[in-house]
């Protein structure tokens, strides 16, 4: 049928567009008319498998939409969850995920790479192929990310040279990293049958640019030998390397409307883009339009209000009127960032960001699902069955209300089918607003709804279809959405939406008079002219609308609220074939083995499902139990999903037996530090000024993360009279002084960066002996390089450290002693990696650990009782039974209404589990993904407070699953962790 019309089909469209639309398009619409809209494939000359047309991506042949999420393995360390969330992505309808590698992640020095343990990449790759995702690599070696130096190694910061140009230095370290992770990924490229189908080169590199770098790598990609489509993803629509050296194969670019202040939520910009199609057509008209970074969430500051904020914000209203912008824009390559947010455990992250990226993203960072995720769903299912929409060009519909209503139209160039994306011209408008829309069919012209009402009821954006063949029937329009459709074998399914209450019309075409039509009352049929019209209201459920006699197959139309319509999957089972399956919270996977159809999902409580089947499947299993299936009307099945109550058991941590130790011994005067580095560089390779003499930046003596600690050594004298400090560090540090001992005070760096310690001698300054000056610094990781300007260089430490009262002021007046985490840059801890711990003296000790001998600790009790200074260490250990076929995402949170300031460090199996500070916040809630916590068994746990007020109490901790889920999540093997005794060898 579609092959037989086409030709006519072509010039219809041809010549209904061309009554309506302006005459730029047209020619436009003409010309690539005569490129058959099947115009010849580009390839980059290296491989065919990836080809592209000014459309879309073809892999292996096949046009697709390439719906992707962004994904990082990194800020998930326990790998076996890695096939967890992609297959949650694959369930979700995406046929992409998008990996950045991060370079600092695998490399603590120079020459040392590590990709074993939670950095083996091979089991992303893996887990990716396994559910069938394409993968797009971005390897940098910049890619930003919220990370620390942007994903730089902390070694880097010592390069002479400026990053990111060509210059020989920075030419031979990048060249050291792609060397070792282009390894992986040109191994699991598409051409060696793997997922790899596109490689990004840098990332955002748009200020400050250089040619030759990018030429530099995209040369190494090749030697390397990575033949898939090159990327970029400019920061906006600017043009940079669309064209000319340094221009990969697909230009894209990235996009964030809402930005990222969460603080007000429901006041998004009226930004929306509208102008990338022409840019397009300027700029890379041969290539499809790619939105390599599109705004799938926002990260949070310290101090910030929190991820449900950010989620109300980029919510799934949000991803209804932006994402569907996007494709009437003509968007057919999307990766939306983040998909997965996670936690940017340890020191991972940039300054700016607090432990938790969840980002407020669709899928959340415990793993869960939201209405978001649902809607991306909707959305990714349609665009990958409704293949029209592939092939679209633009132009301008007749409308009513057009003041108010933006319409594009969307006319596909091989057959006659058009879409109609609808939305406010102001994104943000709460309004309720009616409209018709002149359509031009080859069932002649109307103006839909004919006879209800079709309304964007506030913060809604809509894709309404007209002309469509689809498995054996002709949809004339519909003005509900559609999500899918699928031939079932002795009949066609089709599913349609639109919120609660908002009226809706089907039309589709019917030979004769005989026409039977069953649905029950509120929905009226007539048939007029060979069309058959539904008028309805959506309903809060689903309506089954059953239509026979009157096309070649009959027609099953399911008529879903928006409520329902988000619990419907459209689950694959082989190339050609969906089975739909409405009410589980998760469908993961379907497989069909003789009549027997088995499903894995998660299910959150006791759920009815309706199930629709090819006609030759009879029973079915839900995670390898039967399920009774009763065989309703219009081949409807329906069963009930049953949710058993797990005994779930976890320690009560109030309960537990805790032990105490002080932690801060540098404090003390006496403490001896002959083995620690000696501070005496006279120059740096930091972006930071200094004052004064030695250097005091930790990262010129091989400490990058977490706390530091500085000694200074003067001889006193009756003229000092004290000192004066400034620390640089980033967002949110803090840092604390001492003076032989006693606390002077504690600084956050945002108020007191710089303090002058006066009207000290005569009192704490022994104007006779040695004074001790005791810094502590905690950091919160290093600037990234955005700008392309090496701010990934700014310092941690002080810049100036000067005595006061000194007449004959000598620039180099205090000896100095600086300390990190043990081994610096050779780790002593090379499995949990270079970001877990910095340079407390428990960490350095080794506290942190499972299996550290904590018996000769004082017993204490959390919350504390006591008010203590300086640095405190409380360790305990904690059961957790989470029987097989549960997935309860395990969280520990504070609990402490006073704001005094003290910051913790959160250690789970030995491992940072997250950054805490109680002053700033927002965040209390620390997820504990299973894998780095044994989820059937005892774990260690260990927090540091650093009190930078003179005395903190540590408040309540408890151990909390976010959610409960019967759930096929596939088994997670615990992640090595050494212990204590291994430290010791
Ligand atoms: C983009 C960048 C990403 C990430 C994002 C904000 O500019 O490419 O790496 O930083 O912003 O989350």
């Amino acid at each position: 049928m579609l092959l037989k019309g086409a030709l006519t089909s072509i010039s219809l469209a041809i010549a209904a567009v061309t009554s309506v639309i302006a005459v730029p398009i047209r020619q436009n619409l003409a010309r690539r008319q005569n490129e058959g809209g099947n115009s010849t494939d580009l390839t980059n000359g290296l491989t065919d498998l990836v080809s592209w047309d000014t459309y879309t991506v073809k892999v292996q042949g096949e046009r697709l939409f390439l719906f992707s999420g962004e994904f990082h393995y990194y800020r998930l360390p326990s790998p076996g969850l890695w096939l967890d969330i992609l297959q949650k992505f694959k369930a979700l309808d995406y046929n992409g995920v998008s990996f950045y590698f991060f370079w600092g992640y695998h490399s603590p020095k120079k020459g040392v790479y590590d990709f074993e343990g939670i950095r083996d990449v091979q089991k992303a790759f893996d887990a990716a192929a396994e559910v069938g995702l394409h993968v797009i690599t971005r390897a940098g070696p910049y890619i930003n990310s919220e990370l620390d130096c942007g994903g730089f190694p902390s070694w880097l910061m010592d390069m002479h040279s400026p990053a990111r140009k060509y210059n020989p230095e920075n030419n031979a370290n990048t060249e050291e990293w792609l060397t070792a992770i282009d390894k992986y990924m040109a191994a699991n490229q598409i051409t060696e049958g793997g997922p790899v189908i596109m490689n990004q080169l840098d990332n955002e590199f748009s200020f400050n640019t250089d040619p030759h770098y990018m030429e530099h790598l995209k040369q190494k990609f090749l030697d390397d030998g990575m033949v898939v489509p090159t990327i970029f993803n400019d920061v906006g629509t600017n043009g940079n390397f669309a064209r000319g050296e340094g221009a990969p194969d697909i230009y894209g670019w990235d996009r964030y409307p809402a930005g990222f202040d969460c603080s007000n939520p429901l006041a998004w910009p009226n930004n929306r883009s509208t102008d990338w199609r022409d840019y397009h057509e300027r700029t890379n008209d041969e290539q499809p339009m790619a939105v390599y970074e599109f705004q799938g969430g926002a990260f949070d500051p310290w101090g910030g209000p929190g991820y449900p904020e950010c989620y109300k914000m980029v919510n799934e209203q949000y991803a209804k009127v932006y994402y569907k912008n996007n494709y009437a824009q003509g968007i057919r390559i999307q990766n939306l960032y983040m998909t997965y947010g996670g936690t940017s455990w340890g020191g991972i992250p940039k300054p700016t960001v607090y432990t938790s990226y969840d980002y407020g993203a669709a899928i959340t960072e415990p793993g869960l699902m939201t209405t978001k995720a649902y809607e991306n769903k909707l959305q990714a299912t349609f665009l990958h069955t409704v293949k029209p929409f592939l092939t679209t060009e633009r132009f301008e519909p007749e409308s009513d209300n057009s003041d108010i209503i933006l319409i594009d139209g969307l006319a596909d160039v091989n057959t006659p089918t058009k879409f109609y994306v609808a939305q406010h011209w102001l994104s943000k408008s709460e309004d309720l607003d009616e409209f018709h829309i002149k359509i031009e069919t080859t069932d002649g012209n109307f103006e839909i709804p004919r006879s209800s009402k079709l309304v964007l009821n506030g913060r809604d954006a809509k894709i309404l279809t007209t002309d469509f063949d689809f498995n054996s029937q002709h949809l004339v329009y519909s003005t509900s959405e559609i999500f899918t459709h699928q031939d079932m074998g002795s009949h066609d399914v089709i599913v349609v939406y639109a919120y609660e209450e908002e009226d809706g019309e089907f039309a589709i075409k019917v030979n004769g008079d005989d026409t039977q039509v069953e649905a029950d009352d509120s929905v009226t049929s007539e048939t007029a002219d060979g069309i058959l019209q539904l008028t309805y209201k959506h309903p809060s459920g689903t309506t089954p609308v059953y239509i026979s006699g009157g096309t070649e197959k009959d027609l099953l139309v399911l008529i879903a609220g928006y409520r329902s319509a988000l619990r419907w999957w459209a689950t694959p089972i082989n190339k050609d074939t969906r089975v739909l399956i409405h009410g589980p919270y998760l469908v993961r996977t379907a497989s069909v083995s003789e009549s027997s159809i088995a499903f894995t999902g998660d299910i959150d409580e006791t759920t009815a499902i309706q199930v629709v089947l090819p006609d030759d499947i009879t029973s079915m299993t839900w995670n390898g139990e039967q399920v009774q299936l009763e065989q309703g009307e219009h081949g409807i099945w329906t069963g009930t999903l049953e949710f058993t109550e797990p005994d779930i058991q976890y320690t009560d941590l109030q309960e537990a037996t805790w032990k105490y130790s002080p932690g801060s011994p540098e404090a003390d005067p006496e403490f001896d530090d002959s083995e620690w580095v000696t501070a005496d560089h006279l120059s740096t390779n930091s972006t930071t000024p200094h004052d004064t003499w030695p250097i005091l930046y930790a990262d010129d003596y091989g400490f990058h993360t977490g706390v530091l600690w500085f000694r200074g050594t003067f001889n006193g004298s009756s003229e000092i009279t004290g000192f004066n400090l400034t620390a640089h560090s980033g967002d949110a540090s803090a840092w604390v002084a001492w003076l032989n001992g006693e606390y002077l005070g504690g600084f956050d760096i945002e108020n007191n960066a710089n303090h002058a310690f006066t009207d000290l001698n005569g009192t704490l300054i022994d104007a006779e002996g040695e004074n001790v000056i005791s810094l502590l610094l905690w950091t919160t990781g290093h600037e990234d390089d955005f700008n392309a300007d090496d701010d990934y260089k700014q310092a941690r430490g002080f810049t100036q450290a000067e005595l006061l009262g000194v007449s004959n002021q000598t620039i180099w007046s205090i000896d100095w002693k600086v300390q990190g985490n043990l081994g610096g840059e050779d780790l002593a801890d090379p499995v949990r990696g270079p970001y877990n711990e910095g340079g407390l003296y428990g960490e350095r000790n080794g506290w942190h650990l499972p299996g550290f001998p904590d018996n000769e600790w004082e017993d204490a009790s959390i919350p504390e009782s006591n008010s203590r200074t300086g640095v405190s260490w409380y360790r305990t250990s904690f059961e957790v039974n989470i029987p097989d076929g549960y997935d309860a995402p395990l969280s520990l949170r504070y609990i402490d209404d006073s704001k005094t300031r003290y910051r913790t460090i959160l250690y789970v199996n030995g491992w940072n589990m997250g950054r805490y500070a109680n002053d700033l916040g927002p965040q209390t809630q620390y997820y504990l993904p299973k894998g780095i916590v044994n989820t059937q068994g005892e774990n260690t746990l260990a927090i540091a407070v650093i009190a930078i007020d003179e005395a903190a109490q540590l408040g309540q901790v408890i151990l909390e699953p976010y959610d409960v889920l019967q759930s096929a999540i596939p088994p997670v093997e615990l992640v090595e962790s050494p212990g204590y005794d291994a430290r010791q060898q």
